[in-house]
């Protein structure tokens, strides 16, 4: 396989339920994601945008089909690792909509988790974390708790946590929907920087016209198949 690819789905399906009574949401999906690549994904409201990412994440069982993460091929009608988990832990980062940090730990420690899950030492993990905030332009902010950072600031924290455990691919699921314009740029912005930076393949699942010039591609779910659209303006 190529080695520029990130991730690779062939021929994709997802049901829900079974007989009667089943949802089918993708029939039949094949496309491929260059590492350093950041993908729009766009659909209506229950298209299936949630359910691909968590598929592609290794957290959602598919109903069959192929899935590659680089030269491993994790799902085939099966999965084929043992362990979701260490997959998700080793190659993945999630962002939601909510930011999800912890508000009883601070900035520093919310970051420091993955680290240290992953087996770091604490002298570690700390560094890794501090390199992390100063990259993403919050370091300031390392012993504050997420209650006195704004939307936009937890956001970034938010990435940062993303990219402790060195991702090959950041899935994000409208990453910028609780996020003013301005803010939303600015995350959309920093999420571009890692792809390029850090040959991270990015998907970010958003509703804002706004941030999609400054993504590479856009992807569609239509007539439950994933295709792809071109930009029509482009911020490189
Ligand atoms: N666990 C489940 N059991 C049954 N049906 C489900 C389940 N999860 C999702 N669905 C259905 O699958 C379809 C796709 O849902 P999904 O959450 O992926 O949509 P989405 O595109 O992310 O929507 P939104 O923009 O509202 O977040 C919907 O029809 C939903 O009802
Ligand atoms: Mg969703």
């Amino acid at each position: 396989m190529d080695n520029h690819i990130a991730i690779q789905v062939k021929n994709l399906v997802k049901n829900f339920g079974k007989g009667e009574n089943s949802v089918k949401v993708i029939e039949g999906a094949s496309f491929e994601i260059n590492k350093g690549e950041v993908v729009a994904l766009i659909a209506p409201s229950g298209a299936g945008k949630t359910t691909l990412l968590m598929m592609i994440g290794c957290v959602l069982e598919p109903t069959s089909g192929e899935i590659w993460l680089g030269e491993e091929r994790v799902y085939h009608d099966k999965w084929l690792i043992q362990d979701t988990r260490k997959i998700r832990r080793e190659k993945i980062g999630f962002i939601f909509q909510a930011h999800y940090l912890i508000p009883f730990l601070n900035i520093m420690e919310n970051v420091t988790l993955v680290s240290l899950a992953k087996g770091a030492s604490e002298k570690e993990a700390k560094k890794k974390a501090m390199e992390l905030l100063e990259y993403l332009e919050i370091a300031d902010k390392a012993n504050n708790m997420t209650s006195q950072l704004s939307g936009g600031q937890n956001q970034r924290v938010a990435i940062a946590r993303a990219l402790a455990n060195n991702p090959q691919i950041i899935l994000a699921d409208e990453p910028t929907a609780a996020l003013d314009g301005e803010r939303s740029i600015s995350v959309i912005k920093m999420l571009k920087k890692v792809a390029r930076e850090q040959n991270v393949a990015i998907i970010t699942v958003t509703h804002d016209e706004r941030i999609l010039p400054y993504c590479d591609k856009i992807m569609k779910i239509e007539n439950r198949t994933v295709v792809f659209h071109e930009l029509d303006e482009k911020i490189v």
